[in-house]
């Protein structure tokens, strides 16, 4: 009767006056149009009669539900982001054209994620495991991407023992639990890996939240300045917010018994009280040409560039200001990669650095799709003028007849960026021969406190103590020994304690 009387939709009119009388929203359907009914599925005769597929708004309500998850990232997928700004610490110009850094007080918008690395999105953060320290510069030059961790050393060297070091530190297979006698008969291979170990298991291994831990490139990158001169440079993210750890039985008793986002809750918190978290950015830099004047090699990512021998410069300050409106569109939808870099700054020869350039965006196209930089988190904040185009969810509209290059018609310039010279091979193959896998171990053991020698030394055993081959026991317990006698020693007697006891 309504219909008939004044020519549109009961409903239409239910909007128009509702819309007028209460400021109460109304329920839509995807297509934008008001949804009549959201709690009954439409059904043939009465309630009692099957379900019509005619329904299209129950259709669409349970296939849309049922493609809510992309693939959480294959590793790191637990994390919590905030964005924020850097502010750059005075002109960096003499080492980097990156336009960043190019004046003391210049602002740039960032966001970061923080995240751990083995387990699945709904583990706990208490967990033994490097944390991820990922921020995205949306610079005047287009966006630069850090993708570091909070320790400043890596397991391994070279990218194509990536996949395997994962697998075995990952869950098995088989029983779906992580277990040392997959991820030490990895290990056991890898001497290098010695000192990241190391820490792992020292306090270190368990930072109390995400606000209070420092932050590593981990590799040597490349700086370059208008002149083309080449600096390698290992950036660190200096905590201004103290740097606390928990200690084992700590963060599992108390911490992880009550809850697993802590370190999610702590930065949100602390955040929304106003307590905003800050970092330094600092450098230490090398001319290229000194590459061969240190004891380790100084592209080699399981080595520490001493700070008494190089010490940092100061960059800038990063301050998180905001959690996100939306976790998934944000820290789940946002894509970090080394490779994502702008002018002044490029790779160096790190051979795992060089794997890492291929792999994010790789993986990003299969986890959010291959138009992922132009959603809002990842879009640069310059305009993209490129001509690569379409694809699934292609957002931005890309103008006018002239999808190609070059073109008389729509000329586009490029641009003078400063580069790198070629690399000495000579040089760098001689950097390449050192390997040096222990050393940086033993210092780092000589200078904890004798309490944390002990966590460390408990920590190593109990998860060394797990495994079954007495072969890969004394493999393990042979490069601590060659890090320095004593730790090896203490890992050992400690493991035999252990096993005694079980
Ligand atoms: C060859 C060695 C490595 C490979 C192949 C590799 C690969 C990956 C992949 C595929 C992801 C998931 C990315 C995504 O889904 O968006 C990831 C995430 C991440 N990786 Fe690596 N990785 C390597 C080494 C490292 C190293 C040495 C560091 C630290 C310096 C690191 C830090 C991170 C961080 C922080 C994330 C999480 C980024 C985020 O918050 O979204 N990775 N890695």
């Amino acid at each position: 009767m309504y219909d008939k009387l004044f020519g549109f939709s009961a409903m239409a009119l239910v909007l128009a006056l509702g819309a007028s009388a209460s400021a109460q929203p109304v329920l839509t359907k995807e297509n934008g149009a008001p949804a009549p009914e959201n709690q009954r599925s439409q059904t043939a005769g009465g309630y009692g009669g099957p379900v019509l597929l005619q329904d299209f708004h129950l259709v669409e309500k349970l296939a849309r539900f049922d493609r809510e998850r992309i693939p959480e990232r294959v590793v790191h997928a637990r994390g919590a982001g905030a964005a924020g700004e850097f502010v750059s610490a005075g002109d960096a110009s003499r080492y980097t054209a990156a336009s960043l850094f190019s004046a003391k007080g210049k602002r740039t918008p960032v966001f970061a994620r923080f995240s751990t690395v083995i387990h699945p999105a709904g583990s706990p953060e208490t967990v033994r495991d490097p944390r991820g320290f990922a921020v995205k510069f949306y610079t005047d030059e287009g966006n630069w991407d850090l993708v570091g961790n909070n320790l400043d050393v890596f397991f391994i060297r070279d990218a194509i023992k990536f996949p395997d070091m994962v697998h075995s530190l990952k869950p098995s297979p088989v029983t779906n639990q992580q277990d040392p006698n997959r991820f030490f008969d990895f290990f056991q291979h890898q001497p290098e890996s010695t000192f990241m170990l190391t820490q792992l298991y020292s306090d270190r291994g368990i930072p109390a939240n995400y606000r209070q831990m420092d932050g590593s490139s981990v590799h040597a990158l490349k700086l370059v300045n208008a002149k083309g001169e080449a600096f390698y440079a290992k950036l660190s993210w200096r905590s201004l917010n103290g740097v606390e750890y928990l200690a084992t039985p700590e963060a599992v008793a108390r911490v992880q018994g009550r809850e697993w986002s802590h370190a999610t809750r702590d930065l949100y918190e602390s955040i929304q009280a106003g307590r905003h978290p800050r970092w330094e950015l600092r450098a230490q830099i090398i001319p290229v040409s000194r590459v061969n004047d240190f004891r380790f090699n100084p592209l080699d990512p399981t080595k520490r560039w001493p700070e008494a021998e190089l010490e940092p410069v100061v960059l800038g300050v990063m301050t998180l200001k905001a959690v996100p409106e939306n976790y998934f569109q944000s820290t789940e939808q946002v894509a970090f990669s080394p490779g994502v870099m702008v002018p002044g700054i490029e790779a160096s020869e790190d051979k795992l650095l060089q794997g890492r350039l291929f792999a994010y965006a790789d993986t990003q196209r299969y986890r959010v799709g291959p138009n992922y930089q132009q959603l809002p988190v990842n879009a640069p904040r310059v305009a993209v003028k490129s001509h690569i185009q379409d694809g699934p969810m292609s957002l931005v509209a890309k103008r006018g007849e002239v999808n190609y290059e070059p073109s008389a018609q729509a000329p586009l310039l490029t641009a003078a960026v400063p580069r790198a010279p070629a690399p000495d091979l000579a040089r760098l193959n001689q950097a390449f021969a050192k390997e040096e896998n222990f050393y940086q171990a033993g210092e780092f053991y000589r200078a904890l406190s004798p309490d944390a020698r002990s966590r460390l030394v408990d920590n190593f055993a109990a998860d060394l103590a797990q495994v079954k081959s007495e072969a890969t026991r004394a493999r393990i317990l042979a490069h601590l020994r060659q890090a320095d006698a004593e730790y090896g020693a203490r890992v050992q007697e400690a493991v035999a304690a252990r096993m005694g006891r079980s």
